[in-house]
């Protein structure tokens, strides 16, 4: 971190004034360092949600949420989405630079080779119930898995951590295809080392063994484009769990199945499902009006799912990456009138026109077209975020890496504004 502050910020309280150091980004808002707060003033700061909180510095992945721009290691996401393929993208996020031929075929190769799982982790899997959501096969399977590779779990050997990268990057979508087999009754569907990484998910979650599966390039290519989009994102929920989880030492595989179970929720990586499910209970065009109501009522929980973002006041360039791609699919499937893709197109159309979201500054977000695109692909709503998840993997073991390696690593323990019961000595039962 760039510990030379080139001006302060001057906090008088009651009659004390102490100075905090301010420094500059290369880009986004200034920050102030208040580590010597608590120990100079005697106070804490207070920001539940963390909306004003910068909890780490880092190089990854860079938001402007006013200008609604995305930046991986300073390429935009819609040039890398367009020109480049989700593995360069880890070895870009991973690394920090673009790779050269040899690099990314030495990359790839490494990430290949790194595909399968251990065959005693099947036995684990059939421990849940059919009907068991994916998602939390795989957080248990993930979490489960430093018991099947205890030689990539020491945090403070570089070439473990770089181990457990690639192994995580290479299993993530085994896993996933094997937690969506499993609820469906199906064969688990071994990788293959001849297709490249987007083609053998879908081969692992679409094959069977009764007859040979041809992959198509497009829905390939589609599929991996979604890998890309859902990289990385700062310090988002998971990632920001993900961090807090490796503070303590913890191993990757147990941070990364954190990671996983905090994506799962509806606020986050669930919304993709959620949205999906909302769209399909809007139904026709003619009760979205119903539905704005309902998102604009504070006495409804009802938000619109896919809608609005703690960053982004703009729209997200991840949902207008995903918007173009839809189309492009649902075309190529022959499904282009499909009714739940016009709902959406209006939705959102209704809903930036309305006062509400433009004065809340809500836009969609990568979220509300992902669901379209799986869905027309043939995957279930169960198994969007399990996709989410292994496509955000590698944003969580890049983040995870720096954090690893930077001096200033400590145990990440929050306090707290104290509003509880004060001193009071317990009393018997008899006498309450
Ligand atoms: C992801 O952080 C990341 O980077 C996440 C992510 C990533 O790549 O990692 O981008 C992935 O999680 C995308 C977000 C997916 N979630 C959803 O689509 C769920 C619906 N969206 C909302 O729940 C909400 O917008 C959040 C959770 C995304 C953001 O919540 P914030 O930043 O805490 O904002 P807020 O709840 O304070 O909302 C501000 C105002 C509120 O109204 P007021 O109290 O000020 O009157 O906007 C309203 C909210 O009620 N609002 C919405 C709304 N989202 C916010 N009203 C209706 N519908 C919505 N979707």
């Amino acid at each position: 971190m760039s510990d030379t502050a080139k001006r302060s910020a001057k906090l008088t309280i009651d009659d004390q004034s102490i100075d905090l150091p301010i420094y500059s980004p290369t880009a986004g808002p200034d920050v102030l360092d208040i580590r010597k707060l608590y120990s100079q003033a005697g106070v804490f700061t207070y920001d539940p949600g963390f909306t004003s909180t910068a909890s780490c510095d880092s190089t990854i992945t860079f938001i402007d949420g006013i200008k609604g721009e995305l930046l991986h290691r300073g390429y935009p996401i819609d040039q890398l989405a367009e020109n480049s393929h989700y593995l360069e993208v880890c070895y870009l996020l991973m690394y920090g630079e673009l790779p050269t031929a040899a690099e990314l075929e030495d990359f790839e190769f490494r990430v290949t080779h790194h595909t399968m799982v251990h065959e005693q982790m099947m036995n684990f899997f059939r421990g849940f119930r059919r009907d068991a959501h994916p998602m939390a096969i795989m957080t248990g399977v993930i979490g489960a898995m430093s018991a099947f590779y205890p030689d990539s779990t020491d945090v403070n050997d570089p070439w473990q951590r770089e181990v457990a990268s690639i192994r995580m990057i290479a299993k993530m979508p085994t896993i996933a295809a094997m937690a969506y087999k499993y609820t469906i009754g199906q064969p688990f569907v071994y990788p293959r080392n001849d297709l490249d990484y987007a083609s053998n998910f879908l081969s692992m979650c679409f094959a069977v063994p009764c007859e040979d599966y041809e992959v198509n390039p497009v829905l390939a290519r589609a599929m991996d484009r979604i890998f890309t989009l859902h990289a990385d994102h700062e310090q988002n929920a998971s990632t920001s769990t993900v961090r807090l989880a490796s503070s303590s030492g913890a191993n990757p595989f147990a941070c990364i199945a954190a990671g996983v179970a905090c994506l799962w929720g509806p606020a986050h990586g669930g919304a993709n499902q959620a949205c999906l499910e909302m769209l399909q209970e809007i139904g026709t065009v003619d009760r979205i009006p119903e539905f704005i109501a309902r998102a604009k009522d504070k006495d409804d929980p009802f938000r619109l799912m896919g809608f609005g973002h703690r960053v982004y006041k703009n729209f997200d360039p991840r949902a207008k990456v995903m918007k173009q791609s839809a189309d492009e699919v649902l075309e190529l499937l022959g499904v282009d009138n499909n009714p739940i893709l016009q709902v959406a197109k209006e939705l959102e159309k209704a809903a930036l026109a309305d006062p509400y979201f433009a004065e809340k500054k809500l836009f969609p977000n990568v979220d509300f077209y992902s669901g379209i695109i799986l869905e027309a692909m043939g995957f279930p709503t169960s198994m969007f975020t399990p996709i989410f998840a292994l496509s955000r993997t590698v944003g969580w073991v890049s983040q995870w890496k720096e954090m690893i390696a930077d001096p200033q690593n400590k145990i990440g323990r929050p306090r707290q504004l104290y509003l509880g019961e004060t001193s009071r000595n317990y009393t018997d039962i008899e006498t309450r």
